[in-house]
């Protein structure tokens, strides 16, 4: 089965890294070359610390094509990824096109090739904030749409596609991220020194990430998450995204000494932080359940949760922008630290085997059709 990956940010690579090497394994399993991956790179992402960290860590093939589209507005980029992916489709005639999230990239990839009539994939699919003010709302609400065949990570998934009519081809396999962290987990204790370059001892530190759109482009959010990290008074190590470091400017020297902004790290680097951390707050969706894996409390710098599992859990506290409340979850975060993590009963996110169910899924639907 010729399959064409699309990606195109950070979080994707994480993704198609986990969902690779299961489709390699499945070859070697049955003596023979059932699928054959390329990857293609939109080029949403272009930072060597976005990007080819990613690929060189995580061993994953190196795209037959770097698209190059870069940044720019949702229609600009949107737009000229369709352009040239379109062009990449009709060149190669995949007969599969795999897509992950709910980037600008998943969207352009799921319309170009629905228009061309080849069959879509979506890893992550199924996923609702209900908030349409979000870019990655409408990107993931089209993809699914467009979709012909889903993997769903959770039941919540499953449901709100049923809610929207979308049923046939709807796979619960579990999160790849979870297959993603399982596999790199004791490989980052090993190869990450990260601890060591920034002098940090385990659980003496909080970490960050802050990039949704809804806060970096919100003076008044952005300030008021500043407010709070300035008015903590342990250290807190924040792998500034480049659009929150463009979106804070100026104010980037208004932190207080506390708090140690560093370039965007490794994803070794990233899961070494994550799991000597003593608490975690992020507007990431990748992160809060990477949080909840290495067993770390997380305060969501959001409104609302796409992985609302995690807040009725007990393990994930959704806060919001403002000062006073990010402290109050702070506090409780602290209790959390302090009483040990909520025991939860079933394994929310699969069993670290969600890739290998991908492959097999897809190994026995052998020709796929658009229906
Ligand atoms: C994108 C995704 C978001 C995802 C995030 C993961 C969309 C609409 N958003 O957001 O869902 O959570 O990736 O990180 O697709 N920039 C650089 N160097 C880079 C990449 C970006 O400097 O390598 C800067 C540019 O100024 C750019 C800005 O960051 O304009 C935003 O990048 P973009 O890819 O448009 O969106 P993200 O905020 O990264
Ligand atoms: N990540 C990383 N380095 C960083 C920040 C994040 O490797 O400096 C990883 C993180 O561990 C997770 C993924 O990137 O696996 C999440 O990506 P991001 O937060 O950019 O996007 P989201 O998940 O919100 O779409």
């Amino acid at each position: 089965m010729k399959i064409i990956t699309v990606v195109g940010a950070r979080p994707q690579f994480v993704k198609a890294a986990a969902v690779s090497r299961a489709l390699t394994a499945f070859n070697k399993r049955n003596n023979n070359i059932y699928f054959e991956e390329r990857i293609v790179h939109t080029g949403q992402h272009y930072d060597d610390n976005m990007s080819k960290v990613f690929f060189e860590e995580l061993q994953i093939q190196s795209p037959s094509v770097n698209l190059e589209v870069g940044s720019g507005s949702h229609g600009h980029q949107s737009g000229v990824m369709l352009e040239r992916i379109e062009r990449i489709l009709i060149e190669f005639k995949p007969e599969l096109v795999l897509v992950y999230g709910d980037t600008n990239s998943t969207l352009a990839a799921s319309l170009a090739a629905s228009k061309l009539h080849i069959p879509v994939a979506h890893v992550e699919a199924g996923l609702r904030s209900f908030n349409r003010r979000m870019p990655e709302e409408i990107n993931r609400v089209v993809t699914d749409h467009l979709s012909t065949i889903l993997f769903c990570p959770t039941d919540v998934a499953v449901q709100n596609l049923a809610k929207e009519g979308i049923t046939k081809d709807v796979h619960q396999v579990g999160d790849v991220m979870y297959d993603s962290v399982l596999f790199n987990s004791d490989l980052s204790g090993t190869s990450s020194n990260i601890l060591k370059r920034l002098s940090l001892k385990n659980k003496s530190f909080y970490l960050a990430t802050i990039h949704r759109a809804e806060n970096t482009d919100n003076k008044a959010r952005l300030e008021g998450i500043l407010d709070a990290f300035n008015s903590i008074d342990v250290p807190i190590v924040l792998p500034l995204h480049p659009r929150t470091k463009k979106a804070l400017g100026t104010k980037l020297g208004k932190f207080n000494n506390e708090v140690r902004i560093i370039d965007p790290v490794s994803y070794l680097d990233m899961l070494a932080l994550e799991k000597h951390a003593r608490i975690i707050f992020t507007d990431s969706g990748g992160v809060q359940k990477e949080a909840f894996w290495l067993g770390v409390p997380c305060i969501t710098l959001r409104d609302e949760t796409e992985w609302i599992e995690l807040v009725h859990a007990g393990c994930n506290q959704i806060v919001g922008a403002d000062t006073s409340a990010i402290l109050e979850a702070l506090l409780k975060a602290e209790a959390i630290v302090e009483h040990g993590f909520p025991s939860y009963t079933s394994d929310l996110y699969g069993d670290g085997c969600s890739s290998e169910k991908i492959a097999a899924i897809l190994g026995k639907m052998g020709q796929i059709s658009v229906s």
